[in-house]
């Protein structure tokens, strides 16, 4: 039986997952898994600015460099995550009470350092996560508070001053077309046109609950690909409303993974991150309210590292 790598590799295609650091240092399957069956990998956290500021003058990159190396010793594509976000801030941040100007320096020399250092080993990153709203406003953020919207092409710019991996803006529930997704393209035409160097969007895709409609994803891809960008699949995983999973769960999620592989490749994207490499690892299992929310079980491989329908639908759709 060939792995998934295998077969997405022979069909120039790129699954991956987020991965922990910890996960990978400590657990011998969890490590196999990451290695034998994804060609791509994205650090779940460990690139985010609170893990790598401990303080304001200083970068912790033990955790990033760990993940990072992983995926390029096992000649993987690594996606850095991310340059500019509103969440997982480093505490001390709540304290400091700074000029416009002192943050403008900030951001810059935090994009600077860290896309600087890992030049020769990211080869994509997302260099502004979530800056729309719901319902498609700019999001206000301690970003655009202090520098206003240009902050956005700001932080590319400065990406691409130190680094030559592509450059992508990354959003939730802006899979398919709707109200969200048209600002995010809006926003996306307005800085192309202003000659913003960015390359592509990346379209997280948790389909908790709600999984939007592969034919209306299909054509929301196509229509950022018009626009000359790349469309890549970052954060994918499926669950369902607790208490509202149908009695063949694991067979529906595996015929939307699969649905969604068709959309993509259809439209010509090749590239689908999952989050997380096992149901055991997956965010929904510990963050905040979601465990109360939604199933936990939305991956490709179940607690004990065995392969899932899901695993076996998208391996076919490849
Ligand atoms: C999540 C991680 O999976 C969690 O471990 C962490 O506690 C919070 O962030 N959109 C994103 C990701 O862009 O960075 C988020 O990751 C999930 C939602």
């Amino acid at each position: 039986e060939p792995t998934l790598r295998t077969v997405a590799d022979s069909n120039e295609f790129r699954i991956g997952a987020a991965l922990d650091p910890d996960a990978l240092r400590v657990d011998p399957s969890y490590w196999k898994t990451a290695k034998n069956e994804f060609n791509a990998i994205t650090p779940e956290n460990a690139l985010k600015m609170g893990p790598l500021r401990p303080s304001r003058h200083t970068y912790d990159f033990e955790d990033a460099d760990a993940i990072v190396n992983f995926g390029v010793e096992h000649d993987m594509y690594v996606r850095g995550h991310t340059l500019v976000w509103h969440n997982q801030k480093p505490g001390w941040f709540q304290a400091w009470d700074y000029t416009p100007d002192q943050l403008r320096t900030f951001l810059r020399d935090h994009i600077h350092t860290v896309a600087g250092r890992y030049r020769a080993k990211i080869d994509a990153w997302d260099v502004v996560n979530e800056a729309v709203d719901d319902d498609g406003s700019m999001r206000e953020t301690v970003w655009s508070d202090a520098l206003g919207e240009d902050y956005l092409a700001d932080a590319f710019r400065w990406a691409a001053e130190v680094t030559d991996a592509d450059l992508y803006y990354n959003d939730y529930g802006a899979d398919a077309v709707n109200e969200k997704s048209d600002a995010i393209y809006d926003l996306l035409e307005e800085l192309l046109a202003d000659g913003v160097p960015i390359d592509g969007v990346g379209l997280q895709l948790h389909a908790l609950g709600d999984h939007p409609d592969p034919d209306s994803i299909a054509e929301n891809i196509e229509r950022f690909q018009d626009l000359g960008l790349d469309v890549q699949i970052t954060e994918m995983d499926v669950a369902f409303h607790a208490g509202e999973a149908p009695e063949n769960a694991d067979e529906v999620q595996a015929d939307y993974y699969r649905e969604v592989v068709d959309a993509c490749r259809d439209a010509g994207c090749d590239t689908i991150v999952t989050w997380g490499v096992h149901d055991g690892s997956s965010w929904l299992r510990s963050f905040k309210d979601f465990g109360e929310r939604y199933t936990g079980d939305p991956l490709l491989f179940d607690d004990r590292y065995d392969e899932k329908p899901a695993y076996d639908a998208v391996k076919a759709a490849l």
